[in-house]
């Protein structure tokens, strides 16, 4: 690669690198060819030491013992591999699960929940090992770029940042070339180009190929961790989720460690086909974008929370938190995870969420996930009263005429002033 490719002469924000003081790197690193190659071209580029940052959050099938293996034969000094499912399920689901997190109505956030956290990680650990610089396998057109060097920027001001894909502008072709000449492992073939993905406990994203053709329906390929609805089992399955005070702590009755649970319902929801998401999305960067998503675990669970919540909240807390659940997904979406306001939605959610105990269950059954059960000692409800048979008690039936004639004074005032 020639170096007029290099990163540009004019650095637009004050956390870019400059080229001559690149000496040692940390390099987020997941072992896929664009970070592979990155690997070796900053080496050959700044001259400069690279230490990886591999992040485990829960994404199905990886082998951290060969991609670990593959950075040091690389030219690695050192890679770290870190297990933070923990640290993810709860600093960032748990928050994310309070506020029934959906952007755009059907994205369940699960890279815009990572991306904090796997920056955060990269800084510390470029503290530690002594690096200048936090290198990140980011293109200039979507949101991750912007959540990572926001955090970074945000939580270590002394760090720069660079890019490498934003600036080379290498095709896959030419990174494959650069691969082979440089002796980097290239899995699969050199055909097709893959679909992008990206996942983690939470979720798994496709985007790329077909996808960006708003008018070609899902080829079953895409859907490597769901189901497909229609090779669902012809039985439906029925599942108890068990919550307190906001967190999901049981399935089916047995207790089960955030993580754990969240997995088993991935494991029982991919089976039939749930949570099969296809998204036309606003980017942060201006782009709209389409998405295919899978995230069985999310549509289980935020399903049965949300369905608590309406349960155990009043007419006017219903009304309202909706619109701030909808703003916290918008901020993690857009990348301000440090900014002050999601600490203070963080707050109410938590307030709302300390009645949020009792259970839920749910039918699945071929792509979908209905409400069949609820169970909760701080429901506002009382069957007694709901119940059309009976009067009397708190609510006396005779006191409705009065309600409605004062409720509805003013519509009626106005529609006859707008119709005589
Ligand atoms: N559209 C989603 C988001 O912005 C998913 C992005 C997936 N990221 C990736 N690098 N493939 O959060």
């Amino acid at each position: 690669m020639s170096s007029d490719r290099n990163s540009p002469a004019v650095r637009t924000a004050s956390y870019e690198a400059d080229p001559a003081n690149v000496h040692r790197v940390l390099l987020l690193y997941s072992g896929g060819l664009d970070t592979s190659v990155m690997l070796k071209w900053i080496q050959d580029e700044y001259q400069a030491e690279v230490v990886c940052l591999t992040v485990n959050l829960g994404q199905p099938g990886e082998d951290y013992d060969v991609i670990r293996g593959k950075a040091l034969q690389l030219g690695a000094v050192e890679c770290h591999v870190v297990d933070a499912r923990t640290e993810f399920a709860r600093e960032y689901l748990t928050p994310a699960i309070k506020a029934n997190a959906l952007y755009g109505g059907g994205y369940p956030l699960f890279t815009a929940l990572g991306r904090p956290l796997i920056a955060k990680l990269a800084v510390e650990y470029a503290r530690r090992d002594g690096c200048d610089t936090i290198a990140h396998g980011c293109t200039g057109k979507g949101n991750d770029q912007v959540r990572i060097e926001a955090t970074v920027a945000t939580l270590a001001p002394e760090l720069k940042i660079i890019a490498p894909v934003r600036t080379w502008q290498m095709g896959r072709e030419e990174e494959i070339a650069y691969a082979r000449e440089h002796g980097i492992p290239v899995k699969g073939g050199t055909e097709a180009a893959p679909y992008s993905i990206d996942d983690n406990l939470w979720g798994r994203s496709s985007e790329g190929r077909w996808i960006e053709e708003l008018d070609h329906a899902p080829e079953d390929d895409v859907f490597q961790l769901v189901t497909r609805p229609e090779d669902a089992p012809d039985e439906p399955e029925l599942v108890e989720l068990a919550f307190e005070r906001g967190l999901p702590v049981a399935l089916n009755g047995e207790r089960l460690e955030l993580v754990e649970l969240i997995e088993r319902a991935a494991e029982i929801g991919a089976r039939h086909g749930i949570g099969i998401v296809d998204h036309i999305e606003d980017r942060i960067v201006g782009l709209k974008v389409r998405d295919i998503y899978e995230a069985p675990a999310a549509a289980l669970i935020l399903s049965a929370h949300q369905e608590l919540e309406r349960l155990v909240c009043t007419i006017h807390q219903n009304q309202f938190k909706p619109q701030l659940d909808r703003q916290w997904a918008f901020l993690v979406y857009a990348g301000l995870w440090w900014e002050p306001l999601r600490v203070d939605l963080d707050a109410y959610m938590d307030q709302v969420n300390e009645r949020v105990t009792g259970t839920i269950g749910l039918k699945l059954f071929k792509g979908h996930v209905r409400v069949v059960t609820r169970a909760s000692p701080n429901a506002v409800y009382d069957a007694s009263l709901a119940s059309f048979s009976e009067s009397g008690g708190l609510f006396s039936q005779s006191a409705s005429p009065g309600f409605i004639e004062l409720w509805s004074l003013q519509s009626r005032m106005a529609w006859r002033l707008r119709n005589q």
